[in-house]
């Protein structure tokens, strides 16, 4: 039923980011991505009925430019890969039923795919590695670390306990009365703070399991903190302060700005220190089954972040695969690729 130079076609809608892409071969025929955050981020973070809403309008314009694109025929498609879980209902909801649309009409079998693992085996597309590896999860919806064995099967080998990294992003962004998503904001921010400036504590250093509530909880008292300092400055947007950070003049602003920038280093800093931390006792316990890493999820298109964990690996002779960043975040093509890999293996 498989060939190599099947066409998925794949779908994706579980949260903000409508998605929809043709892949043959680990090659991207053409990738349709449809970010919905200019409409969520005046709320600070996703509204589901507005979610829905949006995939419904977008979802056949992106098919069309999809197919345009590629220079194929819809009834070249092979396969119809779609996110059915975990995610928003009713967005998940808009992409099935597309989904199930297309299959009905060209006769080409469906397949469903978990979200999570989409994102896992990204580096099938991006680096031909599908089995025998370990992976680093760190998104909006997850922080797990997997290990998938020669039959493709994934086993999460430690996960958190409570938030996510990249909702501890989005809470410390919109607590700074930054927008959201608050990943790429924070790390811009960053490079102009000194990260040894707040120390922040991670707990469960050595448990198995991560935990980020904690830091969460620390980055918001410093927030108040500084907010009751500079109490005039308060509703700065980060655009101001990155031109303040930008200019040599020395006032309140400047002040505020730099202190907010320390804030965000020391933030990553604590986050990376999380992460290689417990990898190292992956490492050093021999739960790291295999010699090999991938890293991926939103929060991996960090720069910071795959710097820190490429360092890492290196250290301790890991080979490191990490998707570009327009595939650590929310995109079609992992799905089109799980779809495949799924038929492949018959999993
Ligand atoms: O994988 P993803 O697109 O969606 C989920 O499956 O959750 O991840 C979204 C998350 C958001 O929390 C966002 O703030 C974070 O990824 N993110 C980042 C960066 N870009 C996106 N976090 C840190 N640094 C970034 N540059
Ligand atoms: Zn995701």
């Amino acid at each position: 039923m498989y060939n190599i130079y099947m066409i998925s076609l794949g779908i994706e809608t579980s949260c903000d980011e409508t998605s929809v892409c043709l892949l043959m071969d680990k090659k991207i025929l053409s990738l349709q991505t449809f970010s919905q955050v200019d409409l969520h981020s005046v709320y600070g973070g996703v509204v589901p009925e507005i979610a829905s809403r949006d995939h419904l309008s977008k979802i056949s314009t992106l098919m069309t430019k999809c197919i345009a694109e590629s220079g194929i025929s819809v009834s070249d498609i092979g396969v119809i890969s779609y996110t059915s879980h975990p995610g928003l209902i009713g967005s998940l909801l808009t992409g099935i039923m597309f989904a199930k649309g297309i299959s009905l009409s060209i006769s080409k079998p469906l397949v469903e795919v978990n979200h999570r693992e989409a994102h896992v085996f990204t580096c099938n597309i991006t680096h031909g590695v599908s089995r025998e590896f370990m992976c680093l999860l760190v998104s909006g919806g997850h922080t797990s670390v997997y290990c998938v064995d020669s039959d493709m099967r994934c086993t999460e080998v430690c996960s958190s306990v409570d938030d996510s990294v990249g909702e501890v992003y989005d809470k410390v962004s919109k607590s700074l009365g930054f927008g959201y998503p608050g990943g790429a904001i924070i790390e811009e921010l960053a490079k102009y703070g000194d990260g040894k400036s707040y120390n922040l504590t991670v707990p469960l250093r050595n448990s198995m399991s991560f935990s980020f509530s904690g830091l969460k909880t620390q980055c918001l008292k410093i927030i108040q903190g500084i907010f009751a300092k500079y109490d005039v400055v308060q509703h700065l947007t980060h655009t101001d302060i990155l031109k303040s950070l930008n200019c040599s003049t020395c006032n309140t602003i400047s002040m505020y700005s730099q202190d907010v920038a320390n804030l965000c280093a020391s933030f990553q800093v604590a986050i990376l220190h999380s992460l290689t931390s417990k990898l190292e006792m992956l490492l050093c316990s021999g739960a790291f089954k295999y010699k090999k890493l991938s890293f991926c999820g939103g929060v991996a298109s960090n720069t910071f972040l795959r710097d820190g964990i490429t360092s890492l690996c290196e250290m301790y002779g890991v080979d490191v695969f990490i998707p570009d960043k327009y595939l650590c975040t929310d995109n079609a093509a992992m799905v089109a690729n799980m779809g495949i890999l799924m038929l492949d293996c018959e999993l």
